[in-house]
């Protein structure tokens, strides 16, 4: 076996000399994905010290560039024990080693102050503090390399790299397209943001997040299955184009819209869709701090525009979707229900109504909560 130098990494047919291995959860395994196919570009490893603590403390790499969560390994302190600093370590999930990390730092993370500053509180309520808290105590900070991507996967033809989606999209001609994060169904209102945006631009990349969502989220494939109904009967075929995100779910709410902007940037996206309480949860959150915290940034640095949406609605007075920019009636003549209280309708037999949602979502969701409970 060639050595390779310090912090160098070892080539493809020495990778499995390498002694020591990381086992890595389901998070850090879809991070090594994404920081391998260039989606977290220009980061190409999981971050040490410096780039982590500019991170937490100011939304910025070492270098200052924007970056507004922290991408990390975490190891028990018993894997710790065994890596050396410039030395390679195999990087392992489920007995089978995905890729390697020539590891160049190694640190004891202050998560208090990482929770109070990416969540904004250390409340273990909140599932991603919960999750921070729950993962083992030191950071592996290193360059990375992917040496295979899993063989079989749940819809395994929507995952794309970021030069696929570039590709795509320059297939079809699109020179302007908006990125749609979302962990939910599409909705009415995300249909009516989404198609309000695709007034404006040439194409809209659906992009759901399929990495780890708390378990009372809705499933990935139930919610798979409702994009496609949704997209054959109500959107242009060419103005759209549906890819998974593999992301985990932080929970992040204000930084994690800025991640998820820079994300779809790298896949090529030129706007961005940020509606109210983007990617929070409970009520961590203010309803438009998601958007608010656009202003700590240009767009150029950004590189990606973000758009932005108030709360959207069925105004039954307007006799359409709205929002609280654009209808001037009172709440009791809107329709807005809650994630809880639809899922509490489906699991009555309740239908919800169709200003809410499609008929079509609506009968893929109650299928899915019927696998779920046999
Ligand atoms: S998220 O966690 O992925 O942000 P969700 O799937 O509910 O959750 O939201 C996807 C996008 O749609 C986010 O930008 C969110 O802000 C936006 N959004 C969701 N519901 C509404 C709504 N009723 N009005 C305006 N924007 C919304």
């Amino acid at each position: 076996m060639m050595i390779p130098k310090i912090g160098e990494m070892p080539p493809h047919s020495d990778i499995e000399n390498i002694q020591i291995e990381i086992p890595l959860d389901a998070i850090a395994f879809s991070d090594l994905e994404l920081l391998g196919n260039g989606a977290y570009a220009p980061l190409n490893g999981f971050m040490g010290r410096e780039d982590y603590d500019a991170v937490v403390a100011h939304m910025r790499l070492a270098d200052a560039t924007v970056w507004s969560i922290p991408i990390t390994l975490p190891v028990s302190e018993e894997v710790a024990a065994a890596l050396t600093i410039g030395q390679p370590a195999k990087l392992v999930y489920d007995h089978v080693v995905y890729g390697v990390i020539s590891v160049s730092d190694l640190y004891c993370p202050d998560k208090q102050r990482e929770a109070q500053c990416v969540y904004r509180t250390d409340d273990l309520a909140h599932p991603g503090v919960e999750k921070l808290f729950s993962r083992p105590a030191m950071y592996v900070g290193g360059e990375v390399r992917v040496i295979r991507t899993p063989t079989q996967r749940p819809f395994a033809a929507y995952y794309f790299d970021p030069a696929q989606t570039k590709a795509q999209f320059q297939a079809r001609g699109w020179k302007t397209i908006v990125g749609f994060q979302t962990r939910n169904p599409v909705h009415r209102a995300h249909e009516y943001i989404q198609k309000c945006a695709l007034e404006i631009v040439d194409g809209l990349f659906l992009n759901p997040l399929v990495g780890e969502t708390k378990s009372d989220d809705i499933p990935a494939d139930v919610r798979m299955r409702s994009y496609a109904v949704l997209l054959d009967r109500y959107y242009p075929k060419d103005r759209v184009f549906l890819g998974v995100f593999p992301a985990a779910m932080r929970y992040a709410g204000p930084r994690e819209a800025i991640f998820h902007a820079l994300v779809r940037r790298n896949y090529g996206c030129t706007h961005f869709i940020v509606g109210r309480d983007h990617a929070g949860v409970g009520n961590y959150y203010g309803t438009y701090d998601a958007q608010h915290i656009f202003d700590a940034f240009t767009i150029e640095e950004l590189g990606i525009v973000p758009l932005f949406f108030e709360h959207s609605f069925y105004c039954k007075k307007c006799g359409n979707m709205a929002s609280t920019k654009t209808c001037p009636h009172d709440a009791s003549d809107r329709l807005i229900l809650s994630g809880t209280k639809v899922r509490q309708m489906l699991s009555n037999g309740e239908i919800p109504p169709p200003e809410f949602s499609r008929r079509e979502v609506i009968d893929v969701l109650i299928a899915g909560m019927k696998e779920e409970n046999v």
